[in-house]
């Protein structure tokens, strides 16, 4: 625990909020990188139920490793990573005054991959994290497009590696 931050796992209670700080760091960090639509359809105004749903499922399975970071009570930042896919799901962390959360984050997923055997972790990066995940090891291996299945539309994104022999 640091300045009142709490990195833990996540529960499957914890979903909706979990949602809702994603779509907040998106409009809060990313907006300006992205057009309007692509925001509107990675962080839609409205939480759907399918959305919760999708993610109570991955919280709750075990291939899955979903961290929280909360401030003061409030889920501000998640991460989630497959180890059995080798494939890190991202960092998404509000607007905080506390700094340095992602990178703690990041570190525990990266630690957890390595515990559970991975020698490597794959990942899509939005374009505007791509620097974030290069100063914690990640090289950027190609860029592409990430389809976003509910809006049916394409997003910009670099797909990256962390060698971690
Ligand atoms: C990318 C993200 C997860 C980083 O989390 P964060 O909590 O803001 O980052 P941290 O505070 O841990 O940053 C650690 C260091 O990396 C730097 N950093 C953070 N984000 C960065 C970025 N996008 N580009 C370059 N450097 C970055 C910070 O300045 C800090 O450096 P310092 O210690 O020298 O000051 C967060 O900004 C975010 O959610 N962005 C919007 C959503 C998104 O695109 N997520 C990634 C999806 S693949």
């Amino acid at each position: 625990m640091t300045n009142g931050l709490v990195i833990r796992r996540a529960g499957v209670g914890d979903a909706r909020n979990i949602v809702e700080a994603h779509h907040a760091a998106i409009r809060e960090k990313a907006a300006a990188h992205y057009p309007a639509e692509v925001i509107n359809a990675w962080a839609p105004e409205e939480i759907s139920d399918a959305r919760v749903a999708k993610l109570e499922d991955h919280i709750a399975a075990e291939e899955f490793l979903t961290l929280v970071a909360e401030l003061g009570g409030e889920i501000i930042g998640f991460g989630q990573v497959n180890a059995s896919k080798n494939v890190l799901g991202a960092v998404y962390v509000r607007k905080n005054p506390v700094g340095g959360v992602g990178e703690r984050i990041l570190t525990e997923l990266i630690a957890h991959a390595k515990a559970q055997g991975c020698r490597f972790l794959a990942m899509d990066s939005s374009t505007n994290a791509e620097a974030f995940y290069r100063r914690n090891g990640f090289r950027t291996t190609g860029y592409g497009k990430h389809h976003i299945s509910s809006a049916k539309i394409d997003m910009d994104c670099v797909h990256m590696m962390l060698k971690m022999e």
